[in-house]
């Protein structure tokens, strides 16, 4: 629980509704550095946050880079860290941002307009096995090399709906997902390759951990298996070190960071919050603390 004088890093600010929640919690004198890629994020929490004065400290980075922004500030080390990863409603509902199956824009995707990759530039130039090994890897789709050969076949693709409609098609009309549009792990694939989501996550773990306060807890919401299975990982490790991230198995290396899970099983929301907030149906909590 974030307390009074406490430090607290938001990595994925978002709308800013966890960070705001930390500065309620942490009132009156706990501190908060947050950031996110997106400019127009961080814009609109300038104007919002402007109540917390001096409290809230807003970058517009990625949270990768972490220790940079502690420099920044001159903390050297933090109370709480936590990371809310994936995409901000605003930018799900945007059309122009790309990231929709069900409304029309241009193939961008990227969390950052300065990022020099864009769904475009993947969609169009990249040759099948290497779009197949995307979809596959980041996507967990079984049609994966049928959806390569469609968007190969189809160029130039240009549009969102161009792109969601000849995955649908691609994919055989009995094997078609239940529970979500066929184009959900196609698209979420291109969005973690423009973005480079998982390796941005395993350059924060170990920065992160070693910037945890004793006593401190680092705690991280993912919505797929991947980021997931590397959170998981991670907190597995007794001494934590950037080897245990690359399937190695746990090193433990004196003086290194030790952390603790808080619990095994990551927690799922419950059905109360379900219905407020159905975005949150693939959400996963994991917690871990300094011991040392
Ligand atoms: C699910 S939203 C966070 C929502 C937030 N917790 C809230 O309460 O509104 C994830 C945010 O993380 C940002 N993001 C994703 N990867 C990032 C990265 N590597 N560095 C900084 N921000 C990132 C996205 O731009 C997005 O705004």
């Amino acid at each position: 629980m974030p307390r009074d004088g406490g430090r607290y890093f938001d990595g994925t600010l978002g709308d800013g509704g966890h960070a705001r929640a930390i500065l309620e919690a942490s009132a009156p004198g706990g501190e908060l550095a947050g950031c996110d890629l997106d400019p127009a994020a961080i814009n609109r929490l300038e104007s919002a946050f402007l109540p917390y004065g001096d409290r809230a400290h807003l970058f517009q980075r990625n949270f990768s880079e972490i220790d940079t922004i502690c420099l920044m500030l001159g903390w050297k080390c933090l109370d709480g860290i936590f990371l809310d990863l994936g995409l901000s409603s605003p930018a799900l509902d945007d059309a122009q941002r790309g990231f929709s199956f069900s409304k029309n824009g241009p193939l961008d995707m990227r969390f950052s307009p300065e990022n020099p990759v864009t769904a475009h530039q993947i969609v169009n130039t990249y040759d099948a096995a290497r779009l197949a090994g995307i979809i596959r890897t980041y996507g967990e789709e079984r049609f994966a090399r049928r959806i390569a050969e469609r968007i190969v076949e189809s160029r130039p693709i240009t549009s969102t709906v161009q792109l969601s409609d000849l995955v649908c098609a691609a994919i055989p009309r009995r094997s078609w997902p239940e529970r979500i549009h066929p184009a959900t792990r196609t698209f979420q694939a291109i969005r973690i390759e423009v973005n480079a989501e998982l390796g941005n996550l395993e350059v924060f773990l170990p920065r992160a951990a070693s910037l945890l306060a004793k006593g401190g807890t680092l705690a991280i919401i993912s919505f797929h298996s991947l980021e997931d299975r590397i959170v998981k990982q991670f907190f597995s490790s007794t001494r934590v070190t950037g080897a245990s991230l690359r399937g190695l198995p746990p090193v433990e290396v004196p003086g290194a960071p030790k952390i603790k899970r808080l619990f095994s099983k990551p927690l799922s929301p419950s059905a109360d919050e379900l219905q407020r907030n159905p975005r949150s149906r693939s959400a996963h909590l994991r917690a871990a603390r300094r011991v040392s």
